[in-house]
């Protein structure tokens, strides 16, 4: 009788002490469901694409795309240094198989007093005088400013006085004081001043019956 009593106490014990415990695991898997979820892959290995969603045509690779934009006649550049500015709207068809995220880019055409091998213009193999940036600052994302006197720049952007050759139109960055030279000879858009890692994002751009059509812009980066 004393045994059977004895267990009867055991069995309650342990049973209370399940029931105690009770919170306590629920806080634990409260806690590590989020982490499991994280630390599972949502996405097709190898192709940054939602599980259960079509992939995106890669044979067209991944460039953003855009519907290709007119932004100036050729006469309205026909000035050096003179410029345009525009926005372009691309998608990301590698981030999203709908291709529905569209962002816009601000952008700039410059025309320049000499010729360039701009990477945007016949992919760098014949040399231009216009060049066409995305105007998104390649450090932090600020919105930088065509600025056509070099004056400017040194009294508004940190006291940077550029060399006898490049003074002349320049972009500059507000926020952190990013200076680059669209005119650089040999990296056109090269840093000149600042935190910059690299020149702007170029657009590629062709000319169609005397008018400039941006069609996409270079891939990467903050946009
Ligand atoms: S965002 Fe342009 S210099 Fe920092």
């Amino acid at each position: 009788m004393a045994e059977e009593q004895k267990a009867k106490g055991v069995n309650r014990r342990t049973f209370l002490q399940l029931v105690a415990s009770i919170p306590a695991v629920g806080a634990l898997a409260a806690f590590a469901a989020p982490l499991l979820r994280y630390l599972k892959p949502n996405l097709e290995p190898g192709l940054g694409v939602p599980q259960g969603k079509v992939p995106p045509d890669l044979a067209e690779g991944d460039l953003p795309k855009g519907e290709p934009l007119p932004i100036a006649r050729l006469e309205e550049l026909a000035e050096p240094w003179s410029s345009k500015f525009f926005v372009f709207t691309q998608k990301y068809p590698q981030y999203t198989p709908e291709q529905a995220k569209a962002a816009t880019v601000p952008g700039v055409a410059i025309r320049l007093p000499w010729k360039v091998r701009f990477p945007g213009y016949k992919e760098g193999k014949e040399p231009t005088d216009i060049v066409v940036f995305s105007r998104i600052c390649p450090h932090l994302g600020c919105i930088f400013n065509y600025v056509p006197d070099w004056r400017e720049i040194t009294a508004g952007y940190g006291g940077y006085v550029p060399p006898p050759e490049r003074r002349h139109g320049l972009l500059g960055c507000p926020c952190h004081l990013s200076i680059y030279d669209p005119a650089d000879r040999e990296v056109p858009g090269r840093v000149l001043s600042g935190p910059a890692p690299r020149p702007p994002r170029y657009f590629v751009y062709e000319v169609r019956n005397g008018v400039i059509v941006v069609t996409a812009v270079e891939p990467g980066g903050i946009a």
